[in-house]
């Protein structure tokens, strides 16, 4: 947390499993001694998930040049482009959501939420929709878990936080701010591979391998991540 004490600085818009924001000392240590001073650097995050690793970095260097980011989520790429390109009609969203969900009571609240799933799950929605009731459903689902079944489907279902923030207004600007120089690309983390250079620097955080059959306790995509694809992240690496 300690890195990102400057409330003013832009930090991950969602809780999202395996989030590395108490990491984040750790991958400082990680980093070539002369960084700071490297110019025209390329930053690429194959699996970016919340960008922890990604808000911190483009902000505590300012030498990177330019990022990319990948990730094979739709919906949660849907939301990164959406803060980049069109985040004041995202908060007016989020904050007409708020608006409506704080207020009612418990079960009412869960009514909302599961309309709101249902509506995420129809994929008929516009960009500035999608990343609202993802972000939504981030902040008002049980422990921020993101999950999805065979179909592609999120069903996590409701959880009870008193008053959960949904709409965090100056945050989602800071992150706009970030992201206006990073190209956002949805896929497999091997697309990334193109931008593979002397001057760039690539952060890989792929999915654990749960440690039983039964521990996972999320899907993050429809499509999973076997055995088989680890080894091919391994191979892209080296
Ligand atoms: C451990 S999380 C990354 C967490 C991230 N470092 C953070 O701080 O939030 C792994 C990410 O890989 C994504 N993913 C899964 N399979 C993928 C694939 N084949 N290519 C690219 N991304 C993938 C998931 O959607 C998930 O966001």
């Amino acid at each position: 947390m300690r890195l990102f004490e400057d409330t003013t600085q832009a930090r991950p818009f969602i809780k999202w499993v395996g989030g590395k924001t108490q990491l984040l000392d750790e991958v400082k240590k990680s980093l070539p001694r002369d960084f700071a001073t490297r110019q025209h650097i390329t930053y690429v995050e194959p699996f970016v998930g919340g960008g922890a690793v990604m808000f911190w970095i483009l902000q505590a260097y300012p030498n990177i040049e330019r990022a990319v980011i990948n990730d094979i989520n739709e919906e949660l790429i849907c939301t990164y482009r959406v803060i980049k390109s069109d985040v004041g009609a995202l908060i007016s969203t989020l904050t007409a959501i708020q608006a409506e969900y704080i207020p009612l009571d418990a079960e009412a609240r869960k009514g909302y939420f599961m309309e709101k799933r249902a509506l995420f799950n129809t994929k008929k929605t516009s960009p500035v929709e999608t990343a609202a009731l993802f972000i939504f459903l981030n902040r008002t689902c049980f422990n921020g878990l993101y999950r999805v079944n065979s179909k592609g489907e999120f069903n996590v279902p409701h959880g009870k936080y008193a008053n959960p923030r949904i709409c965090d207004a100056d945050n989602l600007r800071a992150c706009s701010e970030v992201l206006q120089k990073v190209e956002i690309l949805c896929g497999d983390f091997a697309e990334t591979g193109r931008y593979a250079g002397p001057d760039t620097l690539f952060y890989f955080d792929p999915p654990y391998k749960p440690i039983t059959e039964t521990s996972s306790f999320t899907s993050y995509a429809k499509e999973g991540f076997n055995d088989a694809e680890q080894i091919c992240v391994y191979e892209f690496a080296i």
